[in-house]
């Protein structure tokens, strides 16, 4: 009988687990480093929320979350890292055995195993292009979201950097390569409000010996980082709050 083909969710499983087995979850940290603090500090997160960090990969930003909303005066905040790779998860799990505010699932963006109006904060980290059904991905996170939540999507690749194009036929799945304005429209036709486009840049310096395969040059790669990534930032409405003429009965 011929084998059933793997879906868009499994293609990328695959192919997130070969990266796991030959440690590149670990290594993205040094990669991503730079403009994930820098995006960090714009979530000003306080101890008690809840956070989502969905594509976690190997739990590195996870951790650096959950030691932020940890313990304090507002209660006991939780991360729940999400990643559609296992393997990322079970590496993850293992670097994160001394967290009691850490949970991670196996589960894909596209299908979010947990209930509405839930998480205060998301932090996706060089994960939300390789989303197949992108529309779908958003619907979840604003079921997932609380009124007034604040989502945090910062990615690397996107269409007004054109440095990062150098690295899209090398990527074994494929992906979406939008502008910064069509994100914007995308978050805003999903009903998110304060809906914003920032570029980060990764200030940390590169040798002139770095090898990299990614860029044709280490000058490319140098331009790469000056141009930065992009930080979608958004609100979920206050759905308990209706629009003015409206009424809740
Ligand atoms: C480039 S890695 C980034 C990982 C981590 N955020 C970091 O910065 O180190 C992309 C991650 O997104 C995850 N991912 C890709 N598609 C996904 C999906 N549909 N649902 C959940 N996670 C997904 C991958 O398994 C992978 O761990």
């Amino acid at each position: 009988m011929p084998e059933k083909p793997l879906s868009a969710d499994e293609k990328l499983q695959q192919e997130f687990n070969r990266w796991a087995a030959e440690g590149r979850g670990e290594e993205m940290e040094r990669h991503h480093l730079d403009i994930t603090e820098k995006t960090i500090r714009l979530m000003n997160l306080r101890p008690g929320e809840r956070v989502l960090d969905l594509g976690c990969g190997s739990g590195w930003a996870t951790r650096l979350l959950a030691r932020l909303v940890g313990d304090g005066p507002e209660g006991f905040g939780q991360v729940v890292g999400l990643d559609v790779s296992d393997e990322m998860v079970r590496r993850a799990r293992e670097a994160s055995k001394d967290f009691e505010n850490i949970l991670y699932v196996w589960g894909s963006a596209q299908q979010l195993p947990w209930e509405e109006n839930f998480f205060d904060k998301v932090l996706s980290v060089e994960s939300f292009y390789y989303y197949p059904d992108q529309d779908r991905a958003l619907m979840e996170l604003f079921r997932v979201m609380a009124p007034r939540g604040r989502l945090f999507i910062l990615i690397n690749l996107y269409s007004d950097n054109k440095y990062s194009l150098q690295w899209v036929d090398k990527l074994k799945v494929p992906v979406h390569v939008r502008s910064a304005a069509e994100y914007v429209e995308l978050l805003k036709k999903h009903a998110f409000e304060n809906v914003e486009a920032r570029r980060i840049p990764d200030d940390t310096p590169t040798p002139d010996n770095y090898p990299t395969q990614s860029f044709r040059s280490v000058d490319d790669l140098r331009a790469f980082k000056r141009e930065g990534g992009l930080l979608l930032m958004a609100s979920k409405p206050d759905l308990r709050t209706p629009a003015p003429g409206y009424t809740i009965y």
